[in-house]
């Protein structure tokens, strides 16, 4: 499918993507599993210049969750690195690229030259408007729901905030993802059928699509596959169609 055949009132304004499979990707090849975080990165380097391509304004992307902790110390350090080293190689290109980066996901428990590494990377690109891409690192979408209850709680109890006034909109506000609208599309590669934490609270109703392609394999194609799906897509948020009758 091409570019044209999709109508930009088609094209997704938000898309999310849930970056799995680095890991069997690499298994698969009986490599470690270090190389197949490597190709993840390339892997988005490519998605982030496909967006800016197809106008699609929006790219968030899952990096690292607040369970990705769990994992071995040597695999966490190693993605503690890469995300590091990544910075240092491809901040500038990103840049040029005019991304604009915004990290989403909770400070507590990164270390303080990561934290700085973000702040450096997010005031670079700060007045960049081709693509805004967020990255979740550290991100849970129950500790998302949970920080945005607590800031209200404060609100509450210092009298600024009646519960009454608590709504849809308010609660929106004060999630990570603030600064921007609910993805239209959510796509997981590696072929499971879950959201493991991923923006609970925005996901109400995006489309969601499953590929089983591998994260590193990720690439136009697939993309654009996914795109095509989505402009098929019916979205009803719970009303009827114009063309059903009564
Ligand atoms: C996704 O790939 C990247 C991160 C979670 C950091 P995985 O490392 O989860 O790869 P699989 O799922 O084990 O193949
Ligand atoms: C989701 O992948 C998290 C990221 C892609 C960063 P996981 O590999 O951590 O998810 P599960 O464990 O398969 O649910
Ligand atoms: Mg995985």
């Amino acid at each position: 499918m091409t570019q044209d055949s999709i109508s930009s009132s088609q094209t997704p304004r938000h898309v999310a993507i849930i970056m799995d499979g680095n890991g069997r990707w690499a298994q698969n090849r009986g490599l470690p599993r270090a190389v197949g975080h490597r190709k993840g990165v390339t892997a988005l380097k490519n998605a982030v210049k496909f967006c800016k391509r197809r106008g699609i304004p929006i790219l968030t992307v899952y990096a690292f969750s607040t369970e990705n902790w769990q994992r071995p110390a040597t695999e966490v350090r190693f993605l503690m690195e890469l995300m590091k080293r990544t910075f240092s190689t491809e901040l500038e290109e990103l840049h040029r690229e005019g991304a604009r980066i915004r990290r989403i996901g909770d400070t507590k428990g990164l270390s303080d030259d990561i934290l700085h590494m973000w702040n450096e990377a997010e005031a670079r690109t700060a007045d960049n408007a081709s693509l805004l891409l967020n990255i979740a690192f550290n991100y849970g979408g129950r500790r998302d729901i949970v920080l945005a209850c607590r800031q209200l709680a404060q609100l509450a109890a210092a009298g600024t905030l009646q519960a009454e006034d608590i709504d849809e909109d308010v609660i929106q506000n004060w999630t990570m993802t603030r600064h921007c609208p609910d993805p239209d599309l959510l796509i997981r590669t590696a072929g499971d059928m879950r959201v493991s934490n991923f923006l609970l609270w925005q996901i109400a109703y995006t489309e969601l699509y499953v590929t089983d392609v591998l994260w590193p394999d990720f690439d136009d194609d697939t993309f654009a596959q996914a795109l095509a799906d989505y402009a098929k897509r019916q979205r009803r948020f719970g009303r009827l169609n114009d063309t059903d009758s009564e």
